[in-house]
């Protein structure tokens, strides 16, 4: 039976593709106070997109608001109810740092503040066309939040797409991502449909549960998680290391490819394995259009180890504990701080890097499994503990090998080339669960 979203329900984040370019920022907020931050909810609620409402925004720009567990508990809703959410969303990301491998520099007592002790509790994400549309909201928000005390403004991250419209490794992105049933439109050749219990609750998932939450169902229905990663890229460790291991500027893109399963064009290598062929993806129904399963078992054109088939198999893995359709996440990524400039090999000390916000209605289902067992780990697909080449942890090995002719290529040394800045799971609330949460009693503080 056709699945039917309540459109005008959903935070618009949640099933709408970010305009292109955009301008964005992520808003943290510490709640001291619960009738301030209903207050802050209550003002602001006229100006949450929904998805009904993303194709024609007010004043051109977007917001949505989100809450950790904590912050949940803050604003009123009883902890017994908060509490029969999820495990890593209730204990908090941190919490899980040895499971997802986040260890060493990326352990949650180095990340950037406020992250790594649930030290937010209420989160504005805000998007705009252009600087002045993300300007005037970012206005917005901060008059709505004038004049409430309990309601404290921790840390503000201006991210978006870089005027390179690439991600900082020079990676075209945002090309893949699975439809969701009952979103609206068509899925595009090579785009899996999804069950939308896989994003969003209250609907039927891929096991055939109707996926839920605890209290009342306007708290939940309609809502989901965000699993955050704010994670730093070593921009000239990467070119280092594709200069160290190639002979030619040619050679350096073949090896950025084998990594990526896509080269920097984002020309997938599953439809054009020697060569890259912008073409492919200037087209969008031939850019994503490919499987694994029966053209490329063992990897000989998209590395079975490389990032995109790590993370989403396809059909590869069919019918095992591994198949994609159980583990599919909906990526939002941005990047944050300055391009580093073409040619450099050295860091310049600027901070830069991506905040991936990745929506999954089963945190410890979607995001811990893939984290865990598909980029911190190669023993799904008999790499060992060979980890993601992009993004994966280096300690248990470090190196990367994929087929070549006239023998496999083994590349050694790979160096951290990004680290784990910031982990968060939140809570994206429908329109009517704020509108319940603004009307609440309970919670902390007790001003007015
Ligand atoms: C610095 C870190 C990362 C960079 C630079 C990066 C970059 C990319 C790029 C360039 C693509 C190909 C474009 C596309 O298919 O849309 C991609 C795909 C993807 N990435 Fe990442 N990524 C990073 C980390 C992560 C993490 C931590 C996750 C999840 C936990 C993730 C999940 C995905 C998914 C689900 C896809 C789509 C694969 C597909 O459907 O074929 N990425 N990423």
């Amino acid at each position: 039976m056709a699945v039917t979203l309540d459109l005008a329900e959903i935070q618009g984040t949640v099933l709408r593709n970010r305009p292109m370019p955009y301008y964005g920022a992520y808003l943290l907020f510490r709640v001291d106070d619960a009738a301030s931050a209903r207050e802050g909810v209550k003002r602001l609620l006229p100006h949450v997109t929904s998805a009904k409402d993303w194709e024609a925004p007010a004043d051109q720009a977007w917001i949505n608001i989100v809450f950790t567990a904590e912050g949940l508990r803050r604003i009123g809703v009883p902890s017994e109810i908060v509490d029969g959410f999820p495990i890593p969303f209730v204990q908090g990301m941190a919490a899980r740092r040895v499971f997802l491998g986040d260890v060493g520099d990326a352990d949650p007592a180095n990340w950037d503040w406020p992250h790594g002790g649930n030290g937010f509790h209420l989160g504005l994400f805000l998007m705009g066309q252009s600087e002045e549309a993300r300007a005037a909201k970012l206005a917005l928000g901060h008059e709505a939040m004038r004049g409430l005390p309990g309601l404290r403004l921790l840390a503000h991250l201006d991210v978006g797409i870089p005027p390179t419209m690439r991600e900082h490794f020079g990676y075209v992105d945002g090309l893949s991502r699975p439809f969701i049933e009952g979103e609206g439109g068509e899925p595009l050749p090579g785009q899996d449909v999804t069950k939308a219990g896989e994003f969003i609750l209250g609907y039927e998932n891929e096991l055939g549960h109707i996926a839920t939450g605890p209290g009342p169902e306007i708290f939940w229905r309609n809502g989901t998680f965000l699993s955050i990663r704010k994670i730093r890229q070593n921009v000239a460790a990467f070119r280092r290391f594709l200069r160290e291991n190639a002979q030619t500027p040619e050679g350096e893109e073949f090896i950025a490819a084998k990594m990526m399963g896509r080269w920097r064009s984002g020309c997938p290598l599953a439809l054009s394995p020697d060569r890259d062929d912008p073409s492919i993806v200037a087209d969008p129904l031939r850019r994503n259009d490919f499987k694994y399963a029966q053209d490329d078992p063992d990897g000989h054109r998209t590395p079975v180890g490389c990032h995109i088939r790590r993370i989403n198999p396809r059909d590869a893995l069919d019918g095992t504990i591994s198949d994609a359709r159980t583990h599919r996440l909906l990526r939002r990524g941005a990047a944050y701080g300055p391009v580093l400039p073409e040619g450099a090999m050295e860091e310049d000390g600027e901070d830069r890097g991506i905040v991936l916000a990745l929506i999954n209605a089963d945190p410890a289902r979607q995001f811990e499994f893939v984290q865990s067992q598909w980029i911190n780990d190669g023993d799904f697909v008999g790499e060992g503990s060979r980890a993601d080449p992009i993004v994966g942890r280096r300690d248990l090995a470090d190196d990367y090998a994929y087929p070549a002719k006239p023998v496999r290529k083994r590349l050694k040394g790979l160096p951290d080339f990004t680290v784990v800045r910031g982990g968060e799971h939140v809570f994206v609330p429908s329109i009517s669960s704020l509108q319940w949460m603004a009307g609440l009693s309970g919670g902390i503080g007790n001003s007015p």
